[in-house]
């Protein structure tokens, strides 16, 4: 058996179900462009069939990035399968990804099917698909949970059909690593052609098992795991690629594998992803959390300065963390605020660099430290942001507040193209300028979180400011930021209820068309 693994990054599709993740078509080809860099095997860059945005994503990176396969999923229906080919046709390298749920809890609640119609609808799938492509991916979902007897069965039958990849789904993240090793071995031992597929895994991190439970599956015999970018996903997410690649290259004495994964690319990849989801990873999280390669103690402090390997097993550089950071300023130039960029994941070009780079400029001038978090808002702002079509924009902002005044803010905003105004006055400066802006744009939506961030130290740190917002069965993020955090906020509100407005016009789009 080859000791490759492959790695399939979902964090466009499972990663992009996160509430609040949810990515533009702009913004996933930028991730594709640097999951490529990193040297994935397979991207899945979304669902064709679910909506007109994710088909587009689908096609755009499955027709411009290099190097991955590049994956649609499709439930086992003929019109999922349809669209997901629609989307990769003409592209080079294309899989469909096709599942139906194998477990007795799914098809009896959820699918409403018996096993042997469900047996049938995954052979009839897996054909249909392997119809437009070679490479045909199948998932029993929940396959964790589903009978043994009847998933050998199912497996066999799919793989007769034309699946190339098996996908064995912890749909709920409910294994643990030694039974999920032993479902793989048993897959192994107990479907008769299982040699003519690759066995893939993708678990999730219901009881914080996805990574233990992938590497359990890797030591007995699948070669392809399914990850994300900072773990993100569904619930409380997927198995971490940073993780499982990392455990992989580090303990390469015990286990013996490889990826063709270039860790050096992995941080800048992960500053990407939370940069654009605004889903931030927590400090303490393995491999790219802030404080990953950070020695508190003065006992592990000394030890480092005498040899790094007593208390470092892998080398921040190795997942791409420099050790010292070159920070920009107002003397520097287009060609390191470039190079800067690049490192971060953007590879901006014309126009677009323009902006970022006047944004540089002003903000260099407010501001004697440019860090690379400034300069990762600085592209969400000026280049991100304009790829969604905005219905509302912040034209001005003006607020009065101190200790003896009651806050008052007016807010002068375009919005479908028509300049309004509105002087509301609130609690404090924010809740004023949040008052005006839902005047003005008439939103229905609740305010979930409001959070504020100083992006870098200093009393003249841009303020970066979150919010999650709810309308329907909508979440949305926004983000804004500026060295003003009345500002950042009014932004960040503009920016979610933008998301919100392009959301609820998919979602009609989506369902005129049904
Ligand atoms: O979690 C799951 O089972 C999935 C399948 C669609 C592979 O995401
Ligand atoms: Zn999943």
């Amino acid at each position: 058996m080859d000791n490759r693994v492959r790695i399939f990054d979902t964090t466009l599709r499972d990663g992009e179900q996160s509430p609040g993740a949810s990515m533009n078509v702009e913004e996933k080809m930028i991730v594709a462009r640097a999951l490529a860099k990193l040297g994935v095997d397979v991207i899945e860059a979304g669902f064709a069939f679910s909506s007109p945005g994710d088909f587009e994503a689908v096609r755009r990176i499955a027709h411009e990035i290099e190097g991955p396969v590049i994956c649609s999923l499709a439930r086992a229906k003929a019109e999922d399968i349809d669209a997901a080919w629609e989307a990769l046709k003409g592209a080079s390298r294309v899989r469909i990804h096709t599942f139906i749920s194998t477990s007795d809890i799914h098809l009896k609640h959820q699918f409403k099917l018996t096993r042997a119609e469900a047996k049938k609808r995954a052979v009839e799938m897996v054909s249909r698909a392997r119809g437009y492509v070679e490479d045909v991916e199948f998932s029993p979902m929940d396959a964790s949970r589903s009978e043994p007897a009847y998933l050998y069965e199912v497996i066999e039958a799919v793989i007769n059909a034309g699946a190339a990849t098996i996908n064995i789904p912890d749909t709920v993240g409910y294994a643990l690593p030694s039974t999920f090793g032993a479902l793989i071995k048993d897959i192994r031992d107990n479907v008769p052609n299982i040699g003519r597929a690759v066995i893939s895994v993708h678990c999730h991190n219901d009881l914080g098992l996805a990574t233990a439970n992938s590497i359990a599956a890797v030591s007995n015999g699948a070669r392809q795991i399914e990850c994300t970018i900072n773990g993100i996903g569904e619930r409380a997410g997927n198995a971490s690629l940073e993780e499982v690649v990392m455990i992989l290259k580090t303990r390469r004495d015990v286990l013996g594998l490889d990826t063709g994964v270039n860790t050096t690319e992995i941080y800048p990849v992960s500053r990407l992803v939370s940069s654009i989801t605004g889903i931030m990873v927590q400090p303490n999280k393995a491999i790219v959390g802030d404080n990953a390669f950070a020695h508190e103690s003065g006992i592990h402090q000394d030890g480092l300065l005498k040899d790094k390997e007593t208390y470092e097993i892998m080398r921040p550089e190795s997942v791409g963390i420099s050790r010292s950071t070159l920070v920009l300023g107002k003397h520097s130039g287009r060609h390191a605020f470039r190079s800067r960029l690049k490192e971060l994941g953007y590879d901006l070009t014309g126009e677009d660099l323009d902006k970022a780079f006047d944004r540089f400029k002003c903000l260099a001038d407010k501001k004697k430290e440019v860090f690379d978090e400034d300069v990762e808002a600085i592209v969400q702002d000026e280049v991100l942001r304009l790829e969604m079509p905005d219905r509302f924009r912040l034209l001005k902002l003006n607020v009065r507040s101190g200790t003896d005044t009651q806050p008052v803010a007016e807010v002068e905003m375009e919005a479908d193209g028509k300049a309004m105004k509105e002087k509301v006055s609130g609690d404090g400066p924010v809740d004023a300028a949040y008052k005006a802006i839902a005047k003005i744009t008439g939103t229905r939506s609740t305010l979930l979180k409001y959070s504020v961030t100083a992006i870098t130290g200093g009393t003249d740190a841009q303020g970066e400011v979150t919010v999650r917002l709810q309308e329907e069965d909508h979440i949305v993020l926004g983000q804004g930021s500026h060295t003003d955090i009345i500002v950042a906020s009014a932004k960040a509100y503009i920016n979610a209820l933008n998301r919100l407005a392009y959301k609820k016009k998919e979602k009609r789009e989506n369902l005129s068309g049904l």
